[in-house]
């Protein structure tokens, strides 16, 4: 195949970049290295941005979005026990709405797939090749076991937090920052109705817990627990007696109990790739960024990511076509033909890709201090005493206590405008 722009990793990142390119009148083939049912089956976050929605309906893919989310004009912070609404709406004229990541993913893969767009997913042997050059190219083994390759003028890397096209990027131009943390999450599905009608981040002496939802029957939670936890060893009736604990058995929220359907340990990290473009690769959502998930940023991030590239892509690929014409028209062994030995050429990272990492970037670490500042804002330390968790307390109030605090964290949490 021969494209315009070729795309590593299937997940909403790649698939919202193949649909907005095609919409400008740029071709692309995506490959994936799971399969659609994989990826549609397993659980992620579930909070978009009002940012995210609009992207979503701009692009067509299906209203399911409307029908099936659920629009949030507040959440709810609780400290020992004590609850503190965040309105939104009220504070900076936005919402939140609740509907699942796998979902936002099933939705761009079908529309991407309805409009015959070329995906092939569960490929392996992945290779990407000449990125420093001016003919980048995708090998791989199909799920037929027939061997392809994928030629463009432009490769996205949009696969993940492990991702291997980040690693194209050398590292003499590479600068990898990165923190982990000493606690990770639990998440569980369970069968059972809501037991508020928003979400509810807490914190006590116990740590941190999240009452999310799914819809009317299936409800997401998590709590903090080690990093090495077995969620094994945790029984259902331990995980229900340790949220409540958290969310105070005095004049607390009533946690609603139900069977457990599912159970996984979540890892936490925050990590930022710069540039996020080099030669004619570009690095689009977790494969140039991870955040840790209490901000509910990492789906959203991802899109505003693609926001950012689509136009820069445009502008490079219609400045290439334009350099080509010229070069047609006069003297055919441009500076981009092929050296004596047969060895594309090194080139530049065009201007407008260059441009693309500055703008995402400064977004990122936008999303990267509010996850870490709710992070600890939320969560408990390996090493607390009375000060520390009592220090805690005193910013909590300074957000929940004025206007000016609540609007920072409904400003954030919602999303800047970009
Ligand atoms: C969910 C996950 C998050 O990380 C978050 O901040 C809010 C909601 C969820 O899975 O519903």
């Amino acid at each position: 195949t021969r494209v315009d722009v070729g795309i590593v990793g299937g997940g909403p990142a790649g698939l919202m970049t193949a649909l907005l390119l095609k919409r400008r009148g740029i071709s692309a083939a995506v490959i994936e290295t799971r399969t659609k049912d994989t990826i549609h089956r397993t659980q992620r976050a579930g909070i978009l941005e009002t940012a995210t929605v609009n992207m979503l309906v701009d692009a067509e893919v299906g209203s399911r979005v409307l029908t099936d989310g659920h629009e949030h004009e507040g959440t709810v912070l609780s400290f020992d026990g004590e609850q503190h609404r965040i309105d939104f709406q009220a504070l900076v004229g936005r919402s939140v709405w609740l509907y699942p990541q796998n979902e936002v993913f099933y939705d761009l893969a079908n529309a991407w797939e309805c409009e015959g767009g070329e995906i092939h997913w569960a490929v392996t042997d992945t290779q990407v090749h000449g990125v420093e050059t001016a003919a980048p190219r995708i090998s791989f083994t199909d799920a037929a076991g027939q061997t392809r390759s994928i030629a463009a003028d432009l490769i996205v890397g949009t696969d993940g937090s492990r991702s291997m096209c980040r690693k194209l990027i050398p590292e003499s131009v590479r600068t990898d920052h990165f923190i982990s943390y000493p606690f990770a999450w639990f998440g569980i599905l369970c069968e059972a109705p809501p037991t508020a009608p928003e979400l509810i981040y807490a914190n006590s002496e116990l740590g941190f817990a999240l009452i999310s939802q799914r819809n009317e029957s299936v409800q997401r939670m998590y709590f903090q627990c080690d990093p090495d936890t077995d969620p094994e060893s945790w029984s259902e009736d331990a995980i229900f007696d340790h949220i409540q604990a958290v969310l105070g058995t005095e004049g607390g929220v009533q946690l609603k109990r139900g069977p457990i359907i599912e159970k996984t340990v979540l890892p936490f990290r925050s990590y930022v790739c710069d540039p996020l473009s080099h030669g004619r690769l570009v690095l689009a959502g977790d494969a140039g960024h991870t955040v840790p998930p209490t901000g509910a940023k990492g789906l959203n991030l991802a899109l505003a990511d693609v926001r950012a590239l689509v136009p820069r892509v445009e502008e490079f690929i219609t400045e290439l076509r334009a350099s080509e014409s010229d070069r047609a028209g006069s003297d055919r062994s441009g500076p981009e033909g092929e050296t004596p030995d047969g060895e594309a050429p090194s080139v530049e990272t065009p201007e407008p890709l260059r441009r693309y990492s500055r703008t995402a970037l400064d977004r990122v670490w936008k999303a990267q201090n509010f996850s870490y500042w709710a992070t600890n804002l939320l969560h408990r330390q390996p090493e607390e005493n009375s000060f520390t968790h009592r220090r805690r307390r005193g910013e909590f109030d300074a957000i929940t206590g004025s206007v000016h605090g609540q609007a920072y964290f409904a400003d954030s949490y919602t999303g800047w405008s970009d």
